[in-house]
């Protein structure tokens, strides 16, 4: 006799945060109900509603365009197509830097209207107050050191962070302060190799790494890039799994030639009548006019 088949338990928080040194987690972003659904089908530990939907789904430049009641839309269609992993919302930029107010009101956002599980927060010790703050509302924050898009501005675009001995000491007192906050996990962005080995032996929370090289405890990649989605530019970082792209306009175009050329829709697609009702309606003879719009039998003279 076969064992019953049981749903695999819901990743939370502290299930994510339990995985430390063991089998190794996934993320993959989502903005839809339908990514949602295939990502969490395919069996991922956690779906980042990332603020990068601002470049992959709304076509900007970076993610700096992207504000609160966006992602607070998009959130709520991905936790709707989740059954398993851990919802994570990405605090989008302008919606924490102010105040602590405004980070803790947008962070709860997230949880009570979005429906996600947790938040994630750039930045390091200069966002500390802030993710101390958020942590203290009981919303759980994974940090985000190394390439924070959101300081795209200060960085001067999107580059390799922490390759001098100073920035590598900053990103291990960033990673460590950010544990010592709270923080259940930490993302680690565009950073070396062997920086992101010291900092994932340094703390005691999970690191997920993109771009940080096969030492980290989990793996992030934005869907997009995975499914090959988005082709602006592709990082070095970044391993596409399939081109669906490729694929969806050869579909689409395919669709465009069959309705030029009339073989679609065809009768499999179509709607049936029961003949005697097309007689009384006067539709049984294609071309002639309809009942309604035929002359009353009066007036043919
Ligand atoms: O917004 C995003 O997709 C992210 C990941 C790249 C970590 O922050």
């Amino acid at each position: 006799m076969t064992a019953p088949q049981s749903a695999p338990a819901p990743m939370t928080v502290p299930a994510v945060a339990a995985r430390k040194g063991g089998p190794r987690l996934t993320m993959l972003t989502a903005h839809d109900y339908a990514l949602a659904r295939l990502a969490d089908a395919a069996g991922v530990d956690m779906v980042l509603v990332g603020d990068s939907l601002a470049m992959v789904a709304l076509g900007r430049p970076d993610t700096l365009d992207v504000g609160m009641d966006a992602m607070i839309h998009h959130t709520r269609a991905v936790a709707c197509g989740v059954a398993r992993a851990l919802v994570v919302g990405d605090m989008p930029f302008g919606s924490y830097q102010a105040a602590d107010a405004d980070a803790v009101r947008n962070a709860a956002r997230f949880l009570a209207e979005g429906r996600a599980g947790a938040v994630k927060i750039e930045g390091g010790a200069r966002v500390l107050g802030r993710i101390e703050a958020v942590l203290r509302a009981d919303i759980p924050v994974m940090g985000h050191i190394g390439l924070t898009p959101q300081s795209v501005a200060r960085m001067g675009g999107f580059k390799v962070q922490g390759r001098s001995a100073r920035a590598a000491r900053a990103l291990l007192d960033d990673a460590r302060r950010l544990e010592d906050a709270g923080c259940f996990a930490l993302v680690l962005e565009a950073v070396p190799a062997p920086v992101a080995q010291a900092v994932t032996a340094a703390v005691g929370i999970p690191t997920i790494g993109i771009g940080a090289g096969p030492h980290c405890d989990g793996q992030v990649l934005v869907s997009h890039d995975v499914l090959g989605l988005f082709d602006r530019f592709t990082p070095r970082f970044v391993k596409r799994y399939a081109e669906l792209g490729r694929e969806a306009t050869r579909a689409l175009a395919a669709f465009c030639e069959e309705v030029r050329s009339g073989d679609f829709p065809g009768p499999e697609h179509s709607f049936d009548m029961d003949p005697r009702e097309l007689r009384a309606a006067g539709l049984d003879r294609p071309g002639a006019p309809a009942a309604e719009d035929a002359p009353p039998a009066g007036d043919q003279g």
